[in-house]
């Protein structure tokens, strides 16, 4: 962590990034409950332009049009607590639902392998940054949206655990679940998330990497905090 990469632009900001499944979005919301904090979910942007895709019937493979949609997406994250958005609105309709399914994630990893998507995304996921704080989940948060992050995390664990996670998940919400399916999805999001040639999924070069193998989520927050609390410490 260099001198002046405690802060972006002075406001607190912990990234927190790494493959699906990996805890991320449930561990990133409870940090920025604890802190008070905003929060960013840069993978509901790229499901959100996936979605929006499908509504406006532009092919996955239409980088210019894809590029379009990103940049003028009609979105209002609503009912904010604690820097937590809890439904989100596109076009007017809800599709907090529908952006979790796991037809809407395979998408959204096609269309975030296309460069002029991620380029057309990047100054609204920055505009995200405002005080008192950001926590930001994804993939590329440490390396490319917020390089400057007080704090960087990369999750881990194990594929099975990862999909025995997004399984249970599923299964609460009362969504279609099939773990075997589940698992050859996540092999292939993997692969592609940490192959594509812009922002490949990997640990920014001062992240902590964390791994949440038979961790739980509380504990993982835990260390998080506590990793947080040392860099805070030392920028006083
Ligand atoms: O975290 P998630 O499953 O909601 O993300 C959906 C897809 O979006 C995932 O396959 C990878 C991609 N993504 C990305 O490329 N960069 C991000 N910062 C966040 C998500």
């Amino acid at each position: 962590m260099t001198e002046q990469g405690r802060e972006q632009h002075g406001i607190p900001v912990i990234a927190i990034d790494g493959p699906s499944g990996s805890g991320k979005g449930t561990l990133s919301r409870l940090l920025a409950a604890k802190l008070g904090w905003h929060f960013l979910d840069s993978g509901a942007l790229y499901r959100l332009v996936a979605l929006a895709a499908r509504h406006h019937a532009v092919s996955l493979e239409d980088e210019v049009s894809l590029q379009t949609l990103a940049a003028h997406l009609d979105v209002e994250f609503e009912g904010v607590d604690g820097g937590v958005e809890s439904r989100i609105v596109l076009e007017g309709e809800d599709v907090t639902h529908a952006l979790r399914t796991e037809q809407c994630g395979r998408d959204a990893s096609q269309v975030a392998a296309l460069p002029a998507v991620r380029q057309a995304l990047l100054q609204r996921q920055q505009a995200f940054c405002v005080p008192p704080g950001l926590v930001a989940d994804g993939r590329d948060m440490g390396t490319v949206v917020f390089p400057e992050a007080g704090l960087k995390v990369f999750l881990t664990a194990s594929r099975e655990e990862r999909a025995r996670r997004r399984y249970n998940q599923l299964n609460e919400k009362g969504m279609d679940a099939n773990l075997q399916r589940i698992l050859s999805d996540l092999a292939t999001r993997d692969a592609r998330d940490s192959e594509r040639s812009v922002s490949p999924l990997k640990p920014a070069k001062d992240a902590v990497v964390l791994d949440t193998t038979g961790v739980t989520i509380d504990d993982a927050v835990t260390r998080i905090l506590a990793l947080w609390r040392e860099v805070a410490s030392k920028t006083r």
